[in-house]
């Protein structure tokens, strides 16, 4: 992960961590990443997880040998990134923090007012030489967070990214990056498409040859084709055509619906994702409903609504601005169904979204007819 002779990597591998900001499941882990820059003057950048502050220390100690950094510039005060900021003070007494006036604000309520003694505030276009290397600091408000900073390194060509083009898991650049990247970007930053089309549009005249987040592999190669996701992700266009199948059961007969409907659309040629929302990783389910251009929601009715998994799942998709997508619904009800009336109404939050006519309804258990119908929605999609 060093980008190169004087720009290294000092950051750490979680494989400890359950759920990923209490919520998101990483089997592979996640990284939290940290270079540190080599030169007049040395300059870490971003911090760590608390739980890895002797790691992450150590790791800029081996590195530095007899010297000691002058800087650590904080882009970011997520715990995953800030959690080890005191520690790195009382290790490195004589390096000033830099950071931006609003993140400095967020370091005294974490870890009190003498954290931000002697730091430098740096904002929109502010510039720190290092010797020959030279950061840039550029304001991407709400990329994730409202005090998040990244910065290019002019000499390079390296654009630290903070929580931007980061992913889950592996932080081997050769891995396949979409999947997790994708599932680490709508979950995590995709509520603020607008701030992240912001920040495109500043880093367009930049000549960023890599890209370097808090999480991830460094990413040399292809870059304009992670950013044409980045656009795309964060403009709400579907990246490719194909059908989410997403389902909440109770007894099986509403997944044996949606089950049957993915068959169908595969042997249609459609690419389907099928999701079990009470049993799958429904972050994985939100990143596909995202990626494809058509939703297919399956539900159960109950307590006079609709299956909890469904409800959550929906909220999961509105809360981070699901738009402009078609979607077909699917109710099951054995007395008085009410599951494609709530899902609409659940939908209502979300902007632009086309109900496919066609809403099929089924009585406790598919049987002939409706059969016939999933056959006919899959052909219509
Ligand atoms: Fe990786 Fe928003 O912290």
């Amino acid at each position: 992960m060093d980008i190169s002779k004087s720009i290294r990597y000092v950051g750490v591998m979680d494989r400890e961590i359950d759920l990923f900001e209490g919520q998101y499941l990483v089997p592979d882990g996640v990284s939290y990443n940290s270079y540190l820059i080599i030169d007049e003057k040395c300059a870490v950048m971003d911090s760590t997880d608390a739980r890895f502050a002797d790691e992450w220390i150590a790791n800029i100690a081996a590195v530095l040998g007899e010297r000691t950094p002058d800087y650590l510039v904080v882009q970011h005060m997520e715990p995953d990134h800030s959690g080890s900021i005191a520690a790195f003070r009382r290790a490195f007494p004589s390096a000033a923090i830099v950071s931006s006036e609003k993140a400095f604000a967020m370091m005294k309520s974490f870890f009190g007012e003498g954290i931000a003694e002697g730091g430098i505030r740096v904002k929109e276009g502010d510039t720190l030489p290092l010797g020959e290397h030279t950061l840039r600091f550029i304001g991407a408000p709400m990329v994730h967070w409202p005090e998040v900073t990244v910065t290019f390194e002019e000499r390079e060509g390296v654009l630290f990214s903070a929580d931007g083009f980061g992913r889950f898991g592996s932080t081997d650049e050769s891995d396949p990056w979409d999947k997790e990247g994708r599932r680490y970007y709508i979950g995590i930053v995709g509520k603020y498409g607008i701030p992240v089309r912001n920040l495109l549009a500043k880093l367009a005249g930049k000549d960023v040859r890599a890209i370097a987040p808090l999480h991830g592999p460094v990413l040399t190669k292809d870059l304009a084709r992670y950013i044409e996701l980045y656009r795309k992700w964060a403009s709400y266009e579907p990246e490719e055509e194909g059908v989410t199948v997403a389902y909440a059961s109770i007894y099986g007969n509403t997944g044996r619906a949606a089950t049957e409907l993915a068959e169908e659309l595969k042997a249609r040629g459609k690419t389907v994702a099928l999701f079990d929302l009470a049993r799958c990783d429904v972050h994985e389910a939100v990143a596909s409903a995202f990626r494809f251009d058509t939703l297919v929601l399956a539900s159960a009715t109950y307590n006079g609504g609709v299956f909890p998994a469904m409800r959550s799942y929906i909220a999961a998709l509105t809360e981070r601005g699901f738009t402009s997508r078609r979607v077909a619904l699917i109710e099951n009800g054995s007395w008085a169904p009410a599951a494609s009336k709530t899902m609409r109404e659940l939908l209502s939050e979300a902007k632009s979204i086309t109900f496919h006519e066609r809403e099929i309804r089924i009585t406790s258990a598919p049987n002939d007819a409706t059969r016939a119908e999933i056959s006919a929605l899959a052909s219509e999609l």
